[in-house]
Protein backbone atom coordinates (compact mmCIF):
# COMPACT_ATOMS: atom_id res chain seq x y z
CA UNK A 1 0.00 0.00 0.00
CA UNK A 2 0.83 3.56 -0.57
CA UNK A 3 0.18 7.35 0.43
CA UNK A 4 -0.68 9.98 -1.43
CA UNK A 5 -2.52 13.51 -1.71
CA UNK A 6 -6.33 13.13 -2.77
CA UNK A 7 -9.68 15.48 -2.71
CA UNK A 8 -12.57 13.66 -0.69
CA UNK A 9 -16.01 15.41 0.70
CA UNK A 10 -16.23 14.60 4.02
CA UNK A 11 -19.94 15.56 5.00
CA UNK A 12 -23.08 16.82 2.87
CA UNK A 13 -22.13 20.36 1.23
CA UNK A 14 -18.87 20.93 3.16
CA UNK A 15 -15.90 22.68 1.24
CA UNK A 16 -13.62 19.52 0.08
CA UNK A 17 -10.21 18.78 1.56
CA UNK A 18 -7.17 17.74 0.96
CA UNK A 19 -6.13 14.72 2.88
CA UNK A 20 -3.32 11.73 2.55
CA UNK A 21 -5.33 8.64 1.60
CA UNK A 22 -3.90 5.14 1.65
CA UNK A 23 -4.10 3.73 -2.05
CA UNK A 24 -3.76 -0.32 -1.35
CA UNK A 25 -1.56 -2.36 -3.59
CA UNK A 26 -3.95 -3.86 -6.45
CA UNK A 27 -5.35 -7.31 -6.00
CA UNK A 28 -6.30 -9.90 -8.90
CA UNK A 29 -8.41 -7.44 -11.52
CA UNK A 30 -7.06 -4.12 -10.18
CA UNK A 31 -4.77 -1.70 -11.50
CA UNK A 32 -3.10 1.72 -9.72
CA UNK A 33 -2.79 4.50 -11.92
CA UNK A 34 -0.73 7.50 -11.26
CA UNK A 35 -3.05 10.03 -12.33
CA UNK A 36 -1.60 12.85 -14.72
CA UNK A 37 -5.16 15.08 -15.33
CA UNK A 38 -8.54 15.20 -14.08
CA UNK A 39 -11.69 17.25 -14.97
CA UNK A 40 -13.75 18.79 -12.66
CA UNK A 41 -17.41 17.44 -13.76
CA UNK A 42 -21.21 18.31 -12.01
CA UNK A 43 -21.43 14.92 -10.55
CA UNK A 44 -18.19 15.87 -8.18
CA UNK A 45 -20.35 18.60 -7.10
CA UNK A 46 -23.46 16.36 -7.00
CA UNK A 47 -21.94 14.43 -4.97
CA UNK A 48 -20.51 16.76 -2.80
CA UNK A 49 -23.59 17.81 -1.94
CA UNK A 50 -25.25 14.67 -1.09
CA UNK A 51 -27.36 14.70 -4.34
CA UNK A 52 -26.17 11.21 -5.54
CA UNK A 53 -26.10 9.29 -2.40
CA UNK A 54 -25.09 9.55 1.53
CA UNK A 55 -22.10 6.94 1.31
CA UNK A 56 -19.48 9.59 2.61
CA UNK A 57 -16.73 10.28 2.51
CA UNK A 58 -16.24 10.17 -1.36
CA UNK A 59 -13.03 10.46 -3.20
CA UNK A 60 -13.89 12.78 -6.18
CA UNK A 61 -12.95 13.28 -9.12
CA UNK A 62 -13.65 11.13 -12.44
CA UNK A 63 -12.55 11.74 -15.77
CA UNK A 64 -9.42 11.17 -15.91
CA UNK A 65 -6.30 9.99 -18.14
CA UNK A 66 -2.90 8.74 -16.16
CA UNK A 67 -0.25 5.91 -16.45
CA UNK A 68 -0.68 2.68 -14.89
CA UNK A 69 1.86 1.94 -12.40
CA UNK A 70 1.13 -1.47 -11.08
CA UNK A 71 -1.49 -4.44 -11.81
CA UNK A 72 -2.69 -7.15 -9.93
CA UNK A 73 -2.70 -11.24 -10.22
CA UNK A 74 -4.64 -11.95 -13.42
CA UNK A 75 -4.59 -8.72 -15.13
CA UNK A 76 -3.42 -8.64 -18.93
CA UNK A 77 -5.66 -5.87 -20.98
CA UNK A 78 -3.31 -3.37 -19.45
CA UNK A 79 0.23 -3.26 -18.23
CA UNK A 80 2.51 -1.06 -15.84
CA UNK A 81 3.43 2.21 -18.26
CA UNK A 82 0.54 2.07 -20.55
CA UNK A 83 -0.80 5.53 -20.86
CA UNK A 84 -5.05 5.67 -20.30
CA UNK A 85 -8.16 6.89 -19.66
CA UNK A 86 -10.39 6.12 -16.94
CA UNK A 87 -13.74 5.20 -18.05
CA UNK A 88 -17.12 3.80 -15.45
CA UNK A 89 -18.32 1.67 -17.39
CA UNK A 90 -16.01 -1.91 -17.34
CA UNK A 91 -18.23 -4.17 -18.56
CA UNK A 92 -18.86 -7.69 -17.16
CA UNK A 93 -19.50 -9.68 -20.28
CA UNK A 94 -22.33 -11.76 -18.22
CA UNK A 95 -25.24 -9.83 -17.58
CA UNK A 96 -28.16 -9.49 -19.85
CA UNK A 97 -26.99 -7.01 -21.63
CA UNK A 98 -23.57 -8.17 -22.14
CA UNK A 99 -24.92 -10.96 -23.37
CA UNK A 100 -27.05 -10.09 -26.12
CA UNK A 101 -24.24 -8.03 -27.58
CA UNK A 102 -24.99 -4.63 -26.64
CA UNK A 103 -21.81 -3.99 -23.23
CA UNK A 104 -22.80 -0.42 -23.98
CA UNK A 105 -25.53 -0.88 -21.63
CA UNK A 106 -23.77 -3.54 -19.31
CA UNK A 107 -25.89 -3.42 -15.68
CA UNK A 108 -23.33 -5.12 -13.54
CA UNK A 109 -19.98 -2.65 -14.40
CA UNK A 110 -16.95 -3.49 -12.86
CA UNK A 111 -14.85 -1.49 -9.93
CA UNK A 112 -12.03 -2.15 -7.54
CA UNK A 113 -12.63 -4.63 -5.25
CA UNK A 114 -10.19 -3.33 -2.55
CA UNK A 115 -11.51 0.01 -0.95
CA UNK A 116 -8.85 3.64 -0.27
CA UNK A 117 -8.91 4.44 2.65
CA UNK A 118 -8.17 7.48 4.88
CA UNK A 119 -5.07 7.24 7.55
CA UNK A 120 -7.67 6.44 9.77
CA UNK A 121 -9.16 3.10 8.36
CA UNK A 122 -12.18 5.11 7.10
CA UNK A 123 -13.04 3.53 3.71
CA UNK A 124 -13.64 6.04 0.81
CA UNK A 125 -16.81 5.89 -1.94
CA UNK A 126 -14.57 6.80 -4.82
CA UNK A 127 -16.71 9.26 -7.74
CA UNK A 128 -18.27 6.55 -10.52
CA UNK A 129 -16.06 4.17 -8.51
CA UNK A 130 -12.83 6.01 -10.28
CA UNK A 131 -11.62 8.65 -7.45
CA UNK A 132 -9.41 10.41 -9.60
CA UNK A 133 -8.72 13.51 -7.80
CA UNK A 134 -5.71 11.63 -6.20
CA UNK A 135 -2.00 11.49 -7.18
CA UNK A 136 -2.99 7.88 -8.04
CA UNK A 137 -5.91 5.70 -7.28
CA UNK A 138 -6.99 2.15 -7.00
CA UNK A 139 -9.61 0.81 -9.91
CA UNK A 140 -10.57 -2.38 -11.91
CA UNK A 141 -8.09 -2.89 -14.86
CA UNK A 142 -11.16 -2.58 -16.91
CA UNK A 143 -11.80 0.65 -16.34
CA UNK A 144 -8.23 1.48 -18.04
CA UNK A 145 -8.52 1.89 -21.65
CA UNK A 146 -5.43 2.34 -23.34
CA UNK A 147 -4.65 5.20 -25.66
CA UNK A 148 -2.14 7.07 -28.14
CA UNK A 149 0.51 7.72 -25.17
CA UNK A 150 1.67 11.00 -27.28
CA UNK A 151 -1.69 12.76 -26.56
CA UNK A 152 -2.52 15.46 -24.20
CA UNK A 153 -3.33 14.25 -20.97
CA UNK A 154 -5.72 17.20 -19.70
CA UNK A 155 -7.68 16.94 -23.05
CA UNK A 156 -8.11 13.46 -23.84
CA UNK A 157 -9.05 12.44 -19.84
CA UNK A 158 -11.96 14.72 -20.78
CA UNK A 159 -13.32 11.43 -22.57
CA UNK A 160 -13.36 9.81 -19.68
CA UNK A 161 -16.90 11.48 -18.48
CA UNK A 162 -18.51 15.11 -20.09
CA UNK A 163 -17.08 14.49 -23.62
CA UNK A 164 -17.82 11.23 -24.33
CA UNK A 165 -21.30 12.14 -23.07
CA UNK A 166 -22.40 14.36 -25.39
CA UNK A 167 -20.37 12.50 -28.56
CA UNK A 168 -22.25 9.36 -27.75
CA UNK A 169 -25.41 11.12 -27.34
CA UNK A 170 -25.07 12.25 -30.75
CA UNK A 171 -23.69 9.61 -32.46
CA UNK A 172 -24.38 6.25 -30.38
CA UNK A 173 -27.96 6.81 -28.80
CA UNK A 174 -29.25 9.65 -31.62
CA UNK A 175 -27.63 8.01 -34.40
CA UNK A 176 -26.50 10.64 -36.30
CA UNK A 177 -24.88 10.71 -39.59
CA UNK A 178 -24.28 12.73 -42.98
CA UNK A 179 -26.76 14.48 -43.47
CA UNK A 180 -29.32 14.36 -40.62
CA UNK A 181 -30.66 17.57 -39.13
CA UNK A 182 -29.03 17.84 -35.56
CA UNK A 183 -30.32 20.49 -32.44
CA UNK A 184 -28.49 20.25 -29.35
CA UNK A 185 -30.58 22.63 -26.44
CA UNK A 186 -27.75 23.58 -23.86
CA UNK A 187 -24.32 24.29 -25.06
CA UNK A 188 -21.95 23.36 -22.23
CA UNK A 189 -19.16 20.33 -22.19
CA UNK A 190 -21.75 18.48 -22.68
CA UNK A 191 -24.38 19.73 -25.37
CA UNK A 192 -21.06 20.95 -27.10
CA UNK A 193 -19.52 17.96 -27.67
CA UNK A 194 -22.70 16.62 -29.21
CA UNK A 195 -22.28 19.50 -31.92
CA UNK A 196 -18.80 18.32 -32.20
CA UNK A 197 -20.04 14.82 -32.72
CA UNK A 198 -22.86 15.66 -35.22
CA UNK A 199 -19.57 17.62 -36.69
CA UNK A 200 -17.76 14.39 -37.29
CA UNK A 201 -20.75 12.34 -37.96
CA UNK A 202 -21.22 14.63 -41.05
CA UNK A 203 -25.10 16.21 -39.81
CA UNK A 204 -25.84 19.18 -41.51
CA UNK A 205 -27.26 21.65 -40.40
CA UNK A 206 -26.14 21.83 -36.73
CA UNK A 207 -27.96 23.98 -34.87
CA UNK A 208 -27.30 25.52 -31.53
CA UNK A 209 -29.19 26.49 -28.78
CA UNK A 210 -28.20 28.11 -25.18
CA UNK A 211 -29.07 30.87 -23.33
CA UNK A 212 -25.22 32.50 -23.55
CA UNK A 213 -24.44 33.72 -26.06
CA UNK A 214 -20.18 32.29 -25.03
CA UNK A 215 -21.60 28.63 -25.34
CA UNK A 216 -22.78 29.71 -28.51
CA UNK A 217 -19.48 30.88 -29.43
CA UNK A 218 -17.84 28.23 -28.40
CA UNK A 219 -20.57 26.03 -30.41
CA UNK A 220 -19.55 27.83 -33.47
CA UNK A 221 -16.32 26.91 -33.32
CA UNK A 222 -16.91 23.01 -32.72
CA UNK A 223 -18.94 23.05 -35.78
CA UNK A 224 -21.96 24.08 -34.94
CA UNK A 225 -23.53 25.92 -38.68
CA UNK A 226 -26.22 28.03 -36.84
CA UNK A 227 -26.79 29.50 -33.63
CA UNK A 228 -30.28 29.96 -31.69
CA UNK A 229 -30.24 32.62 -28.68
CA UNK A 230 -33.35 30.96 -26.70
CA UNK A 231 -33.16 33.82 -24.13
CA UNK A 232 -34.32 36.00 -26.84
CA UNK A 233 -35.70 33.82 -29.08
CA UNK A 234 -38.66 30.70 -29.55
CA UNK A 235 -36.07 28.00 -30.09
CA UNK A 236 -38.76 25.30 -31.56
CA UNK A 237 -39.99 28.24 -34.11
CA UNK A 238 -36.14 28.80 -34.94
CA UNK A 239 -35.73 25.19 -35.12
CA UNK A 240 -38.05 24.72 -37.56
CA UNK A 241 -37.39 28.03 -39.95
CA UNK A 242 -33.91 26.46 -40.13
CA UNK A 243 -35.33 23.12 -41.23
CA UNK A 244 -37.56 23.53 -44.03
CA UNK A 245 -40.13 24.12 -41.20
CA UNK A 246 -40.31 20.33 -39.91
CA UNK A 247 -38.15 19.99 -36.83
CA UNK A 248 -34.89 18.32 -36.69
CA UNK A 249 -34.38 14.92 -36.87
CA UNK A 250 -32.47 14.44 -33.82
CA UNK A 251 -32.82 16.97 -31.05
CA UNK A 252 -30.40 16.44 -28.27
CA UNK A 253 -31.54 17.99 -24.61
CA UNK A 254 -28.20 18.77 -22.37
CA UNK A 255 -29.21 21.22 -20.19
CA UNK A 256 -31.42 18.63 -17.93
CA UNK A 257 -34.70 20.38 -17.66
CA UNK A 258 -38.20 19.65 -18.26
CA UNK A 259 -39.04 22.81 -20.24
CA UNK A 260 -35.74 22.22 -22.04
CA UNK A 261 -37.07 18.69 -23.06
CA UNK A 262 -40.20 19.72 -23.93
CA UNK A 263 -38.35 22.35 -26.90
CA UNK A 264 -36.63 19.69 -27.91
CA UNK A 265 -39.97 17.06 -28.06
CA UNK A 266 -41.13 19.76 -30.56
CA UNK A 267 -38.40 20.78 -32.16
CA UNK A 268 -37.98 17.53 -33.73
CA UNK A 269 -39.00 16.27 -36.98
CA UNK A 270 -41.56 13.61 -37.63
CA UNK A 271 -40.21 10.08 -37.03
CA UNK A 272 -37.11 11.97 -35.05
CA UNK A 273 -35.71 11.39 -32.37
CA UNK A 274 -34.83 13.22 -28.82
CA UNK A 275 -31.66 12.07 -26.75
CA UNK A 276 -31.67 13.15 -23.52
CA UNK A 277 -28.26 13.68 -22.10
CA UNK A 278 -28.54 16.14 -20.00
CA UNK A 279 -29.25 15.17 -15.87
CA UNK A 280 -32.49 16.15 -14.27
CA UNK A 281 -33.11 15.94 -10.36
CA UNK A 282 -35.90 13.56 -8.42
CA UNK A 283 -38.06 16.41 -8.33
CA UNK A 284 -38.25 17.04 -12.17
CA UNK A 285 -41.47 15.38 -13.53
CA UNK A 286 -42.02 14.73 -17.42
CA UNK A 287 -44.05 18.23 -19.21
CA UNK A 288 -47.53 17.56 -19.28
CA UNK A 289 -48.38 16.36 -23.24
CA UNK A 290 -50.69 15.62 -25.21
CA UNK A 291 -50.33 11.90 -25.74
CA UNK A 292 -51.82 11.82 -28.95
CA UNK A 293 -48.68 13.95 -29.68
CA UNK A 294 -46.18 11.10 -28.76
CA UNK A 295 -48.21 8.71 -30.67
CA UNK A 296 -48.79 11.20 -33.35
CA UNK A 297 -45.66 12.22 -34.21
CA UNK A 298 -43.73 8.92 -34.05
CA UNK A 299 -40.41 8.60 -33.70
CA UNK A 300 -38.15 8.30 -30.31
CA UNK A 301 -37.89 9.43 -26.89
CA UNK A 302 -33.69 8.20 -25.63
CA UNK A 303 -32.02 9.23 -22.77
CA UNK A 304 -28.49 8.62 -23.10
CA UNK A 305 -26.15 7.08 -19.96
CA UNK A 306 -22.67 8.31 -20.50
CA UNK A 307 -23.63 8.36 -24.33
CA UNK A 308 -24.40 4.67 -24.50
CA UNK A 309 -20.57 4.47 -24.92
CA UNK A 310 -18.04 0.83 -25.29
CA UNK A 311 -14.95 2.69 -24.00
CA UNK A 312 -12.62 -0.13 -25.75
CA UNK A 313 -14.21 0.88 -28.61
CA UNK A 314 -14.91 4.55 -28.72
CA UNK A 315 -11.79 6.23 -26.27
CA UNK A 316 -8.82 5.14 -28.82
CA UNK A 317 -11.11 6.18 -32.00
CA UNK A 318 -11.87 9.57 -30.79
CA UNK A 319 -8.23 10.20 -29.04
CA UNK A 320 -6.78 9.70 -32.49
CA UNK A 321 -9.18 12.12 -34.39
CA UNK A 322 -8.00 14.27 -31.87
CA UNK A 323 -4.22 13.74 -32.76
CA UNK A 324 -5.03 13.87 -36.48
CA UNK A 325 -6.91 17.66 -35.48
CA UNK A 326 -10.18 16.48 -36.30
CA UNK A 327 -11.49 16.82 -33.11
CA UNK A 328 -10.92 19.45 -31.23
CA UNK A 329 -11.05 18.17 -27.37
CA UNK A 330 -8.42 21.36 -26.53
CA UNK A 331 -11.58 23.78 -26.98
CA UNK A 332 -12.78 22.08 -23.95
CA UNK A 333 -9.81 22.70 -21.52
CA UNK A 334 -11.05 26.06 -20.07
CA UNK A 335 -7.89 26.13 -17.73
CA UNK A 336 -5.27 23.91 -15.74
CA UNK A 337 -5.60 23.86 -12.34
CA UNK A 338 -4.31 22.54 -8.98
CA UNK A 339 -4.98 20.05 -6.62
CA UNK A 340 -5.97 23.24 -4.50
CA UNK A 341 -8.24 24.71 -6.35
CA UNK A 342 -11.32 22.68 -6.39
CA UNK A 343 -13.20 24.45 -4.62
CA UNK A 344 -12.68 27.30 -6.83
CA UNK A 345 -13.14 25.86 -9.98
CA UNK A 346 -16.94 24.57 -8.54
CA UNK A 347 -17.68 28.06 -8.14
CA UNK A 348 -17.18 29.00 -11.69
CA UNK A 349 -18.61 25.92 -12.63
CA UNK A 350 -21.72 26.82 -11.04
CA UNK A 351 -21.56 30.10 -12.94
CA UNK A 352 -21.02 29.02 -15.99
CA UNK A 353 -17.87 30.82 -17.10
CA UNK A 354 -16.00 27.37 -17.83
CA UNK A 355 -16.75 24.41 -20.16
CA UNK A 356 -13.64 22.80 -17.88
CA UNK A 357 -11.22 22.91 -15.50
CA UNK A 358 -8.84 20.74 -15.42
CA UNK A 359 -7.22 19.21 -12.32
CA UNK A 360 -3.30 18.68 -13.42
CA UNK A 361 -1.51 16.51 -11.10
N1 LIG B 1 -32.05 26.86 -22.49
C1 LIG B 1 -30.89 26.62 -23.16
N2 LIG B 1 -29.72 26.44 -22.54
C2 LIG B 1 -29.71 26.51 -21.22
C3 LIG B 1 -30.86 26.74 -20.44
C4 LIG B 1 -32.09 26.93 -21.14
N3 LIG B 1 -33.22 27.16 -20.50
N4 LIG B 1 -30.52 26.74 -19.13
C5 LIG B 1 -29.20 26.52 -19.08
N5 LIG B 1 -28.70 26.38 -20.34
C6 LIG B 1 -27.33 26.14 -20.76
C7 LIG B 1 -26.28 26.87 -19.94
O1 LIG B 1 -26.11 28.20 -20.39
C8 LIG B 1 -25.05 26.00 -20.21
O2 LIG B 1 -24.33 26.43 -21.34
O3 LIG B 1 -27.04 24.77 -20.57
C9 LIG B 1 -25.64 24.62 -20.47
C10 LIG B 1 -25.35 23.64 -19.33
O4 LIG B 1 -23.99 23.43 -19.36
P1 LIG B 1 -23.09 23.13 -18.10
O5 LIG B 1 -23.69 23.75 -16.89
O6 LIG B 1 -21.68 23.46 -18.48
O7 LIG B 1 -23.25 21.55 -17.93
P2 LIG B 1 -22.60 20.35 -18.75
O8 LIG B 1 -21.32 19.97 -18.12
O9 LIG B 1 -22.62 20.62 -20.20
O10 LIG B 1 -23.66 19.23 -18.43
C11 LIG B 1 -24.97 19.33 -18.93
O11 LIG B 1 -25.48 17.15 -18.10
O12 LIG B 1 -23.87 16.19 -16.78
C12 LIG B 1 -25.10 16.80 -16.79
O13 LIG B 1 -25.42 17.77 -14.64
C13 LIG B 1 -25.08 18.04 -15.97
O14 LIG B 1 -27.35 18.45 -16.28
C14 LIG B 1 -26.07 18.87 -16.68
C15 LIG B 1 -25.90 18.49 -18.13
ZN1 LIG C 1 -22.55 -6.69 -18.35
ZN1 LIG D 1 -18.78 13.35 -15.04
Amino acid sequence: MQQVKAVIARTEGAPVEIVTITVPDPGPGEAVVKVQACGVCHTDLHYREGGINDEFPFLLGHEASGVVEAVGPGVTEVAPGDFVILNWRAVCGQCRACRRGEPWYCFATHNATQKMTLEDGTELTPALGIGAFAEKTLVAAGQCTKVDPSARPAAVGLLGCGVMAGIGAAVNTGGVTRGKSVAVIGCGGVGVAAVAGSALAGADPIIAVDIDAKKLATATRLGATHTVDSSATDPVAAIQELTGGFGADVVIEAVGRPETWKQAFYARDLAGTVVLVGVPTPQMRVPDLPLIDVFGRGGALKSSWYGDCLPSRDFPVLVDLYQRGKLDLDAFVSEEIALTDIEAAFERMRHGEVLRSVVIL
